[in-house]
């Protein structure tokens, strides 16, 4: 983290999980348990139908609520999608574009992530734009080259002012769900590359602004470490952010 320069931000990728009541239930639970964040701010990414009761449940503490997906499209003929205009008519903040299991599962690529980003941008969302390397990938000597390229290609025709209201999250593929963490140092180093690429494009004093998160079976076991090095500015967390207790914790090690 680097609270000089940009907002440590912790959110919460509930992904296919909890029905409308369970999602007001674990709000209820994480607002008497989150005290007032100094530091950070606090994200929850829900599934479509659970953002009413969401915002509601959330309404009188700061938590934002962010969707996991959408459409680049405005409106028009794409049955079973959901557009940016609606998501910020209901009081959404961030939106996760590009998550690894959309891109694994729905075929959404690059192209389709920079289409996304754009649109959410123009619609006033705030993009959380996912990146990670297989471990195939990996293994293989490029994760570099997979890194800069989803970076640059998200970013393809974003300006510089819009970058303030972007979030990246590094997020291994062979760390969402496995139990298998990056290391700090490897956490580290590819945060640093992905502010790199933005550096390259936009300049310095841009690239010190944007949030960077982590994520990839973060927990409130590895949290403190991973948050520590300067270029993870916090964290996107799947399985543990559904437990009260351990998403607490890890909102806790961003306030210290
Ligand atoms: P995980 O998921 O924390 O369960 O590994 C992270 C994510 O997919 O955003």
């Amino acid at each position: 983290m680097n609270r000089k320069y940009r907002k440590t931000i912790i959110a919460g990728n509930w992904k296919m999980n909890k029905t409308p009541s369970e999602a007001k239930a674990l709000i209820d639970e994480l607002k008497a348990k989150i005290g007032r964040q100094k530091w950070c701010e606090v994200v929850l990414c829900v599934p479509f139908v659970d953002i009413p009761a969401a915002i509601r449940a959330a309404r009188d503490a700061k938590i934002a609520i962010a969707a996991q997906n959408m459409h680049y499209e405005n409106a028009g003929a794409f049955t079973g999608e959901i557009s940016a205009g609606m998501l910020k008519e209901l009081g959404v903040k961030y939106v996760i574009i590009g998550h690894s299991e959309r891109r694994q599962y729905f075929a959404e690529t690059d192209k389709t992530v920079n289409l996304k980003v754009k649109t959410a941008l123009e619609t006033g969302l705030r993009p959380i734009i996912c990146v990670g390397e297989t471990l195939e990938q990996r293994e293989s000597g490029i994760m570099e080259q997979i890194i800069t390229a989803q970076v640059k290609t998200a970013l393809l025709d974003v300006p510089a002012e819009q970058m303030r209201k972007v979030v990246f999250a590094y997020e291994p593929v062979w760390a969402i769900g496995t139990g298998k963490t990056a290391t700090a140092e490897q956490a580290a180093e590819v945060c640093g590359l992905i502010r790199a690429v933005i550096r390259a494009k936009c300049g310095a004093r841009v690239a010190r602004s944007v949030t960077i998160q982590y994520g990839g079976s973060m927990n409130a076991g590895n949290a403190n470490e991973l948050l520590a090095q300067l270029d993870v500015d916090g964290g996107l967390i799947g399985g543990a952010s559904l437990k009260a207790d351990e998403f607490t914790a890890i909102v806790n090690a961003a306030n210290q």
